[in-house]
């Protein structure tokens, strides 16, 4: 039954005790009190079962983190196993565990060049938290006492804590909750097909991006601008792979005014664009690095900031201004998401799981590309195993839905009705991001459950007359 169907749940059901003690993240309060909750209890592979038996295919792997599927038994064994043998010690003043040290190693050793140091977190929003917080202590050690500010961009998505929501540039993340903070700017979205001008080309489209960036820093002046931070790809925003050569010359704007460069690989990392890390698939030159999600394929929470020598140098040599290097989660490197991570990048070498992304890469890009010519369909974007579409209502015009009209939601419950879970982003963008275990038969029935719902939702928007 879909929660939309619900309009009465049992006393003492799962429903109505979700309604009366569970206050959702992400969610509209009053519409989940008429609607309820869709509760999944069980997956196996890349399939979810709800609370009524019904099979979905996760297309979205959960949120853009459960790499390896659902029932991955090693997984299971390594918390089990961690627990049992020693189920928490802490990382401060000096403590650690062997897991937490097996996993700092194994980081740093398989990390884009220049890595040095692996610091533990619990989350995504926690490990770009932690950015903020780095640059602004190596700036203060440095003796860069205005050096400060952060440049993030507009539609970007780092996280929900106070800082990383700060840095976050989507609109509906911020509404209500004073953020950002000062500190904080935003340079405009790298989206070509959106944002280029009439007969701009990409390459000039990321040319003007880099100079815009290039003309706030020098107009906040330099010696106040101390990071840049970038997810390689969009996520929340709308699933955007960067515009040709924009991060070249991003990249060259931050050097020639020696700022930071934070990226963001919370939903690259670990293989979703056919490389380890997107800085392989980008040529980035990152100075930080932060990675959540499919570290552990999400078995258990945990993250991480890596940084470079010369970062890991600068907090040295804080301590001799600041005494410790004082700041670190009751969390930070416990033992048994370590050792869920840990097993996660062992199977991700014995599977040779980026070879497999790899090859079935063109079966799950082919099959985006198939919607292109849909009159619903604006732009089909991806790179790797993550993609989108973009629905319009006026194809040439590349116009937008009035939001009120939800279109992009109604997809993404029709698909559900289909049997597959995909995301509803702005801009009525529609997410595929499918666990990288997905096969090519798998990848057909995401995009035949996607093709149903993309024709109910033409046929919608027409009997709406939004078309
Ligand atoms: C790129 C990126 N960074 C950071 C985060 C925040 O991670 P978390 O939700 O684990 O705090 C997310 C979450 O989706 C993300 O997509």
């Amino acid at each position: 039954m879909a929660p939309s169907d619900r309009t009465r749940f049992a006393p003492n059901s799962a429903a109505a005790r979700d309604i009366a003690y569970y206050l959702h993240p992400y969610t509209n309060i009053k519409a989940h009190e008429e609607n309820g909750p869709l509760i999944i209890n069980s997956g196996k592979g890349i399939y979810v079962y709800d609370d009524q038996g019904t099979e979905y295919i996760e297309g979205m792997a959960g949120l853009w983190c459960t790499s390896l599927g659902y029932g991955e038994e090693r997984l299971a064994k390594a918390a089990y196993d961690q627990i049992l043998k020693m189920s928490y010690t802490q990382g401060f003043t000096h403590r650690s565990n062997e897991k937490a040290i097996d996993l700092a190693e194994r980081l740093i050793s398989m990390a884009p060049a220049g890595m040095s140091k692996a610091f533990f977190t619990n989350s995504g929003s926690e490990a770009n938290d932690t950015q903020v917080k780095i640059v602004w202590y190596y700036n203060n050690a440095l003796g860069r006492r205005e050096k400060k500010k952060i440049i993030a961009r507009k539609k970007a998505y780092h996280g929900i804590t106070l800082a990383a929501s700060s840095l976050t540039g989507v609109e509906y993340a911020q509404k209500g909750f004073d953020v950002p903070l000062d500190r904080f700017l935003h340079v405009s979205t790298p989206h070509y097909w959106r944002e280029g001008k009439d007969g701009e080309s990409e390459e000039e489209f990321a040319t003007r991006l880099a100079e815009e960036l290039d003309a706030l820093i020098v107009a906040e002046g330099p010696e106040t601008v101390a990071a840049f931070i970038a997810e390689p790809v969009m996520g929340a925003g709308g699933a955007i792979p960067p515009p040709k050569t924009y991060f070249q010359k991003i990249q060259a704007v931050l050097k020639k005014h020696d700022v930071l460069f934070i990226v963001d690989e919370v939903i690259t990392g670990f293989g979703r664009t056919g490389n380890m890390f997107a800085c392989e698939t980008y040529d980035l030159e990152a100075d930080l690095i932060s990675v959540a999600k499919a570290l552990s394929s999400a078995y258990l929470p945990i993250g991480a900031v890596m940084m470079s020598e010369e970062i890991y140098q600068g907090l040295r040599a804080g301590g001799d201004k600041f005494g410790m290097w004082n700041t670190g989660y009751t969390y930070s490197g416990h033992p048994a998401p370590a050792a869920v991570a840990l097993e996660t990048l062992k199977i991700y070498e014995e599977r040779d799981t980026i070879g497999h992304v790899r090859s079935v890469v063109p079966a799950f890009q082919d099959g985006l590309q198939r919607f292109a010519d849909h009159p619903l369909v604006g732009e089909v974007r991806g790179v790797g195993l993550v993609g989108a579409i973009e629905l319009t209502p006026d194809k040439a015009g590349k116009g937008v839905f009035d939001p009120a009209a939800k279109i992009a939601p109604y997809f993404a419950a029709r698909a559900l009705a289909h049997g597959v879970v995909l995301r509803a982003l702005p801009s009525d963008s529609i997410a595929f991001c499918p666990p990288l275990i997905i096969t090519e038969d798998e990848i057909a029935m995401v995009m035949e459950r996607a093709a149903k719902a993309l024709d109910d939702t033409w046929e919608h928007v027409q009997k709406q007359g939004l078309v």
